[in-house]
């Protein structure tokens, strides 16, 4: 088939090399924000008097006919028209002939390219952001569910101090809100027009470059219409996001594959989100939230595909460029996948409140408390942690709790401990005591929440 491009070519291409450059086959995504930009060129290039306005009617009717067909499953792309701005620009011609071969004028590939997949971006990044605002208020409605569900804190995977889920749920929900701050950031910076950079030095004609600007909702025009061409930032920067997005992500899910095991026993996910063993009649495994903490590696994986890509080029379009696609795509529906089934698969897990408050008594994590106990009866802090130290020591060794050692054996360690330690050391008073700003007490963490929904407004 005759390239549109074919002119100053005597041969064909290859087949291999077809092959080999076409991206009709993933690129064909960007159908939709195509026809959108040939749409505010054509209105611009009449608007300009560069093409007259009957033409640039024919041409716009045209163009939304193809995205019907296209929707409607009628239109076979064709390998041989490389990519999805060629196809389309062909099927154009195929349907109204000569004036359709105007539609190019003032404008290259390299900008189209450009401004579809800023536009596909852009419609990403508020996608990503209501899915992230679902996640978030998943995460506040379970911590409002268990402001009072006692559980240890973990340093170094051992048992450390009592908090509540609600306080450890939190942690992630102020996580995905910084994963949200950094969407408005991306939006703040790169909602920006590459449409009208030409080839990647302008164009002759008398375009309107702030007419397309406001017609498809830009901030502004690109002031440097090689950077228009060149700047793929705004992928590296969503594939950024998208990688911290997915770790927080993965360390819940870490979290939550550790306390469904037998050995912690903290929750039980739900039949919907788990699976079974083909051999182990008795498994239920967290697939999900594997395959989540899997997925943040596959991602993390095109970040750095495209910043390599982009590592040694000049100025300004290279074809390399072609290759920020495939990752782009992939970045972002792994990270919109993983929140469409965080969500659900938090939403129904099953909370085990008495495991979770029977761990927190275990493994000494109210020792601080003790020392605490001990400083406010006028010890100071490093003799108490030492005295607080020798009774845990003596408790192992009797296989007790700190709150089964009786008075008189506390006194042999401190004149100073009296009955009231036994309070004190109550995992419930740990956590109720502990009300500074940011803290596991009820208090705080409702303050917490407070504040998040607020963002959330
Ligand atoms: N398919 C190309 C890409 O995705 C479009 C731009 C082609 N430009 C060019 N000068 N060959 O990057």
């Amino acid at each position: 088939m005759k390239k549109l491009w074919g002119g100053r070519f005597e041969k064909d291409t290859s087949k291999l090399m077809e092959d080999f450059h076409s991206s009709i086959s993933f690129d064909k995504k960007l159908y939709h924000y195509d026809i959108m930009g040939s749409i505010a060129h054509a209105e611009m290039l009449a608007k300009c008097n560069i093409i007259d306005l009957k033409d640039s009617e024919e041409i716009i009717e045209a163009l939304r006919e193809i995205e019907d067909d296209i929707e409607n499953g009628q239109v076979e792309f064709s390998v041989s028209q490389e990519d999805i701005h060629m196809n389309i620009e062909s099927l154009l011609i195929d349907k109204i002939g000569d004036t359709g071969k105007k539609l190019h004028t003032a404008r290259s590939r390299n900008d189209q390219v450009a401004l579809d997949v800023r536009l596909y971006t852009r419609d990403a990044v508020l996608e990503l952001k209501e899915l992230l605002k679902d996640w978030l208020k998943a995460l506040i409605k379970l911590a409002e569910n268990n402001l009072d569900t006692i559980m240890p804190g973990y340093t170094h995977l051992q048992r450390a101090q009592p908090i509540s889920l609600a306080h450890t749920v939190m942690a992630h929900a102020e996580m995905a809100k910084r994963d949200i701050q950094r969407l408005d950031a991306w939006m703040n910076i790169y909602n920006v027009m590459p449409l009208g950079s030409g080839a990647l030095a302008g164009t002759t004609f008398p375009i309107d470059r702030n007419y397309t600007c406001q017609k498809l909702g830009f901030d502004s025009a690109c002031m440097n219409s090689i950077d228009g061409v060149s700047d793929r930032d705004y992928i590296i920067d969503i594939l950024a996001n998208a990688s911290i997005g997915m770790m927080h992500l993965s360390r819940f899910c870490e979290e939550l594959i550790l306390w469904s095991s037998q050995e912690f026993d903290f929750i039980e996910i739900d039949d919907e989100f788990a699976t079974g063993s083909s051999m182990m009649p008795q498994k239920k495994n967290p697939d999900a939230a594997e395959l989540v903490r899997g997925k943040t590696g596959r991602v993390y994986g095109d970040l750095m595909s495209i910043l390599t890509t982009m590592k040694g080029l000049p100025l300004s379009y290279n074809k390399d460029m072609q290759e920020d696609k495939e990752v782009l795509f992939d970045g972002i529906e792994t990270w919109e996948k993983c929140l469409r089934i965080m969500t659900p698969m938090i939403t129904s897990m099953k909370i085990k409140k008495y495991n979770m408050l029977e761990a927190a008594k275990g493994g000494y994590t109210n020792a601080t408390d003790l020392a605490d106990y001990l400083v406010k009866k006028g010890i100071s802090f490093r003799d108490a942690h030492k005295i607080t130290g020798e009774i845990v020591f003596y408790c192992i060794s009797k296989n007790i709790s700190l709150d089964q050692l009786n008075i008189f054996e506390y006194q042999e360690f401190s004149q100073k401990i009296e009955v009231d330690v036994y309070d004190f050391i109550d995992v419930k008073t740990c956590v109720s005591n502990r009300k500074s700003i940011g803290g596991p007490a009820i208090e705080q963490v409702k303050n917490n929440i407070r504040n998040l929904k607020s963002f959330l407004k």
